[in-house]
């Protein structure tokens, strides 16, 4: 072969080998997390993704057929994504047999059910303790090694700082990693993972062992402290005030620069360092989008081991950004009523919202709108949906988020579209003032909604909830249930704004299809006890 040939040669072979990243054969994009400036769209398929999620119960997939009831309740309530756990002990139950069986299972079943799937990977920890790890794990102390309490005791936690368990833990993610990309990378059935499930020390502040007193003793690695010097202005607030006790030392001890908060944040940097290596075994073999969740600092407890120590508590997510680049969100599990104000700790220029385990009370079901409406968020689930439907009937308990996800489903690709653009409004009764009954929205200079409940508020129960999508200056979608609106204009007397048209009617993708026109004594924003979407355009 001369040169040429030999150069021709070479480039066609190369333009042929398989890269991350690059389109799968069936030309569909591997999805991503993709940020511009502060702004995050999740891309499935190339396309901006909403997530109305479910969640199965922790052992609903241990066989295919326990899932069935999940896969009907899912699909029962219009959900569009199913999150499903993958156990390490099932997986790999003698090292380095692994059986997939299950994985090829759960897969096969969410296209059945035309669903997406987020796969989570109970592995190293779950609920911040070790009860997934696979039996050799559990048996061979000495190789894994676990966590050592205050009083020296063993508890039941694989140490953070225990290689040969980072290392048998990322082996096995990179082969389940590798085995969904081999079945699934041109349909991408499978559009992100959780890396573990409630990472962390339940049950104390941080590893006692001699390693970690000897570390913890030593000086905080220099990468993360330039890591905080260069974010200080936007750490956490309690990350904050740990330093500021300090005078923002830039070097020392993990008690000399962190004070009090030196236990949790030791455990952080090298819980996140652990996870961290696994999620770098797992995006090497198929670069999925990867997240954690996350145990909240619950309301009444005060230090680190009553919540997992080391997770991404709002007091150490800058830790696990500086010590986790290959996870790209850092997700809460959402329990409290108190929803909104984690909400707010965890939307961040460098962290997208996304709630991958919620409360399945029916009043929770309306945090979804807060979520993609007002946090620009991209995921929502409430958690152990398996019974939601019983006998191919949705349950009374289940009804709220199916009517909620029955309206929503149809206006995702427009919810998507108008996140960040100040023109989406999320309608909540008793987000206000806890007990609101009214409020307004400001639209413009010229035009304002007043927003009235009609329901009686109980936060035992469903409440008023919906939205407003601004399609232009006096064009309107107003969705929901439980609430009227009345456009208010803001100039000249004191009036209501003319209806040119006011419509009920769906989306298909972006086209407003409409179905019933209101007028006469319909001629009212008025959104029933059952969810309907209406459109109206006013007299500008
Ligand atoms: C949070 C965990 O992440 C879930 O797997 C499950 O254990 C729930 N708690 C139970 O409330």
């Amino acid at each position: 072969m001369n040169t040429q040939a030999r150069f021709v040669f070479l480039a066609s072979f190369l333009l042929f080998i398989p890269r991350p990243g690059l389109r799968a054969e069936s030309g569909r994009p591997i999805p991503r997390v993709e940020r511009t400036g502060s702004q995050y769209r999740f891309l499935v398929d190339g396309q901006p993704f909403l997530m109305l999620g479910g969640q199965a119960h922790n052992s609903s997939a241990s066989t295919a057929r326990d899932l069935e009831a999940f896969w009907k309740s899912l699909v029962g309530i219009h959900g569009n994504t199913a999150e499903v756990p993958l156990y390490w002990e099932l997986i790999e139950p003698e090292p380095g047999r692994f059986d997939f069986h299950l994985v090829d299972e759960i897969i096969a079943g969410a296209r059945r059910n035309g669903l997406r799937l987020v796969f989570l990977w109970f592995a190293t920890w779950k609920n911040g303790v070790m009860d997934y790890t696979p039996e050799w794990v559990k048996r061979d102390r000495a190789k894994y090694k676990h966590v050592v309490g205050a009083l020296g005791e063993e508890m039941w936690i694989i140490s953070p700082l225990c290689q040969a368990a980072r290392d048998a833990d990322a082996h096995a993610f990179a082969a389940v990693m590798q085995h969904i990309r081999s079945i699934d990378e041109s349909d991408r059935t499978v559009i992100m993972v959780q890396v573990e499930n409630e990472t962390g020390l339940a049950g104390t502040d941080r590893d006692y062992s001699e390693e970690a007193t000897r570390l913890y003793s030593g000086a905080v690695p220099a990468e993360l402290m330039a890591h905080l010097g260069k974010t200080r202005d936007s750490l956490s607030a309690s990350l904050k005030a740990a330093w500021a006790g300090s005078n923002y030392r830039a070097s020392g001890t993990w008690t000399e620069v962190f004070g009090d908060l030196a236990p949790e944040a030791f455990s952080a940097w090298h819980v996140a360092r652990y996870v961290d290596a696994v999620a770098a075994a797992g995006k090497q073999a198929y670069p999925l989008p990867f997240y954690v969740n996350n145990w909240l600092v619950e309301g009444g407890e005060v230090r680190a081991g009553n919540w997992p120590s080391g997770g991404p508590t709002v007091h150490v997510l800058d830790i696990w950004k500086a010590a986790a680049a290959h996870i790209d969100v850092l997700a809460p599990d959402i329990y409290y009523p108190k929803f909104f104000d984690v909400a707010v700790q965890y939307t961040r220029p460098d962290n997208p919202l996304f709630v991958p385990e919620t409360n399945s009370v029916p009043y929770f079901a309306a945090n979804a709108l807060l979520t993609f409406a007002y946090f620009n968020g991209f995921g929502f689930s409430p958690f152990g949906i398996d019974s939601f439907v019983e006998n191919g009937t949705v349950t009374p308990a289940a009804a709220e988020f199916e009517d909620l996800y029955r309206v929503l489903r149809p206006l995702l690709p427009l919810i998507a579209r108008y996140q960040y653009t100040g023109k989406l409004h999320a309608l909540l009764q008793g987000i206000a003032q806890g007990e609101d009954w009214a409020y307004a929205v400001r639209l413009s200079n010229q035009l304002a909604a007043s927003v009235e409940f009609t329901g009686k508020y109980d936060p035992e129960k469903e409440r008023g909830r919906g939205l407003i999508i601004e399609l232009g200056p006096d064009d309107f979608v107003v969705a929901g249930a439980r609430f009227k609106v009345n456009f208010r204009e803001l100039e000249g007397p004191p009036r209501d704004a003319k209806f040119l048209t006011l419509e009920e009617g769906t989306f298909e993708g972006e086209r407003w299809v409409p179905s019933r026109r209101l007028n006469g004594d319909e001629l009212h924003v008025e959104l029933p006890e059952q969810s309907k979407i209406l459109r109206a355009r006013l007299r500008q």
